[in-house]
């Protein structure tokens, strides 16, 4: 039984592409025990009709997938994880950095693996989750005991049909990600905007450069490979470019009310910042400005 922590439209679009009949949400406590039906229109076919039960207390789940937001993650963790055999794989699907590392220490005991998606899913309706866009998965270790998981993981989410790798450095595609969040997330939450108007805003013009210089620092600070600032800019307007009719996954919660992912995107860059003596003024302008959007 693979079991889902958060059923959000991640969480959701596991629980309909895994085998039916494997797959359970983790209740909260006290939360209902009526199974959750929900529609699912994927990418090709038709929409179909999709029921998940939640995960009993006499059920042993051989694997963990956490879905939750990345704010919400060690609260979901902590009422979870000691019903969980200490064997049982856990892979965290957060976005940003900062939740990876401290549910790893936290749980040492545990296979921790994390996973890193461009698959696009979303809720227009409460009752139906659309698979918007395909994608890539990487699923890595982060810690000795996720690695002798790892395959056997990878065996299991395949199943699923969708693109699943593994990876053997998801440090460094978890930074890869950031740096595309930190650079497009939190200038189109302030501005309101796409993706792909970010580029003709004089804010976001006047930040980027200097911006890009304190993630360039950052990488060398936390020994991954050296990105010069240009090569940052020109991967971040890339994906602003490519991607330039989306809402961004930040801009979407400031508009639905929901807190943002900013404390583990531009705010873990300033933390990192104040361990490493690196000045992080931009970063830290980035993330008030986003908090105090609510
Ligand atoms: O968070 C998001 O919305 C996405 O990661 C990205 C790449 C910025 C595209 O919208």
């Amino acid at each position: 039984m693979i079991a889902i922590l958060g059923a959000g439209s991640l969480g959701r679009l596991w629980a309909a592409t895994l085998p039916a009949g494997q797959v359970a949400f983790v209740p909260r406590p006290g939360q209902a025990t009526e199974p959750v039906h929900f529609r699912f229109c994927p990418i090709r076919g038709v929409t179909r009709p999709v029921t998940v039960p939640w995960l009993q207390s006499r059920q042993t789940p051989s694997l963990l997938l956490v879905t939750t937001k990345a704010g919400d993650t060690l609260t979901a963790l902590n009422a979870n994880l000691p019903l969980i055999p200490t064997n049982t794989p856990v892979v965290l699907f957060q976005n940003g950095l900062g939740s990876q590392q401290h549910a790893t220490e936290a749980w040492p005991d545990h296979p921790i693996l994390a996973a890193t998606t461009t698959e696009g899913a979303n809720r227009p309706e409460a009752d139906l989750t659309v698979h918007a866009g395909e994608g890539e998965t990487w699923i890595g270790a982060m810690n000795a005991s996720g690695e002798a998981h790892l395959a056997e993981v990878v065996r299991w989410l395949v199943q699923s049909g969708l693109n699943v790798h593994t990876e053997s450095d998801i440090l460094s595609r978890l930074w890869q990600k950031l740096v595309i969040n930190a650079g497009i997330n939190a200038f189109t939450a302030i501005l309101n905007c796409q993706n792909g108007q970010l580029l003709e805003h004089t804010f976001f013009q006047q930040w980027i450069d200097p911006l890009c210089q304190e993630i360039s620092q950052l990488l060398n600070s936390a020994g991954q490979p050296e990105q010069t600032p240009d090569t940052l800019r020109a991967r971040i307007e890339n994906v602003a470019r490519k991607t330039a009719a989306n809402t961004s996954s930040m801009l979407a919660d400031v508009l639905a009310g929901r807190d943002t992912e900013i404390d583990f995107i531009n705010g873990y860059l300033v933390r990192l910042g104040q361990q490493h003596g690196v000045d992080t003024q931009v970063n830290q302008m980035l993330t008030e400005r986003v908090q105090h959007l609510k």
